[in-house]
């Protein structure tokens, strides 16, 4: 992966909470766990596209705002017995900075960061 982008201040990630970064393609949910775990979840819950930034982190999981589904941070794999996947991207963090890991598509992948959640 060479195509780090610095999106954020790990403290401008709520810890239990999470940040939203809008790409050209998608919406992408940055999570910060207790212990400062860093985890980026395409935002959409695998059931019916719930925005799982939206939902309450524990652990290493979030769980879907809409519907209770438990996703895991780290694969993007519903617990059972539910069943489904939501796309994972690789996330870093180097002297308090964020990085999220694209492929790059046409350029300008990365256009804001819009919202973060306590
Ligand atoms: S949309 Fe997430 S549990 Fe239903």
């Amino acid at each position: 992966m060479d195509n780090w982008i610095d999106i954020a201040a790990l403290n401008d990630i709520p810890r239990l909470g999470a940040r939203v970064v809008k790409t050209d393609t998608v919406d992408i949910a940055v999570f910060r766990t207790s212990t400062d775990g860093v985890f980026a979840l395409k935002d959409e819950c695998p059931h019916k596209k719930g925005p799982l930034s939206q939902g309450i982190v524990h652990d290493n999981t979030v769980t879907c705002p809409l519907h209770n589904w438990k996703i895991d941070l780290a694969s993007g794999k519903a617990k059972a017995p539910d069943e489904g996947c939501t796309h994972s991207y690789p996330v870093k963090v180097e002297n308090g900075r964020v990085y999220l890991g694209l492929i790059e598509q046409g350029g300008g992948d990365v256009e804001q960061l819009v919202s973060a959640r306590a």
